[in-house]
């Protein structure tokens, strides 16, 4: 019945002055290196740029889960396909041809992936799951690390399961992931999922991913 888990640590919060130290806390025990790019516009927050998530994604020893939050994505998302992205999540809301940017992703060898902001319905999005492989169902607004975990998106993360059925597609959530909360969204459908600051808050970040991964397999 339970099926394979996935471990994503986000380094929004964690130590940027310090960036490979913190990534090799947890490379041995995660499955993805999840890097959240915000433009200021999309999102009232700024991260990296394109050539500083470029080198991040080259010299990381996880393969990358970038998580586009900037408009007008279409052209940038392939550019993280092409820069060597495992995974380029793009959101609905900032996309002009969703179909032919997700097309473009994986032509360039990267996972597709669909992500939605806590507004935006899953129904409006179905016809997409034909093309994607993973759907990411936001549980805070994206922006900010350490928001509160949005329980009341539980629904749209068993919506979004259903519509699933049998296709190998993975749930993400992202936002508020936790001891607390994981096991909520697991319940819910949820199979990957992102944490940042339960994870580089804590005084031993690898031993945090370990159990946040028991924890969603129920042990
Ligand atoms: C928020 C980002 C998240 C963020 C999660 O917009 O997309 O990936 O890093 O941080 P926590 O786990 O602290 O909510
Ligand atoms: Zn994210």
């Amino acid at each position: 019945m339970l099926g394979e888990v996935r471990i994503t640590p986000s380094i929004l919060n964690a130590d940027k002055s310090h960036l490979q130290g913190e990534i090799a806390k947890i490379a041995q025990v995660s499955d993805l290196l999840h890097l959240d790019i915000m433009d200021n516009k999309f999102v009232p927050n700024l991260t990296w740029d394109f050539d500083a998530a470029s080198t991040i994604i080259k010299s990381s020893p996880l393969p990358v889960d970038s998580h586009l939050m900037v408009a007008d994505v279409d052209e940038i998302a392939v550019a993280y396909a092409e820069a060597g992205s495992a995974s380029v999540t793009i959101h609905a809301e900032a996309c002009r041809d969703i179909r032919q940017t997700l097309r473009d992703i994986k032509s360039h060898g990267s996972r597709a992936s669909l992500a939605l902001k806590p507004a935006t319905q899953i129904s409006e999005y179905a016809d997409f799951l034909n093309e994607v492989d993973m759907v990411l169902i936001m549980t805070v607004e994206p922006g900010f690390g350490g928001q509160k975990f949005m329980v009341e998106m539980m629904a749209k993360v068993q919506d979004t399961k259903k519509l699933i059925g049998s296709r190998d597609i993975w749930l993400q959530v992202d936002g508020g992931v936790s001891l607390e909360t994981i096991d909520i969204a697991r319940e819910a459908g949820a199979d990957t999922f992102v944490a940042g600051s339960a994870v580089f808050s804590s005084s031993d970040p690898a031993q945090m991913v370990n159990m946040l991964r028991a924890r969603a397999m129920g042990q």
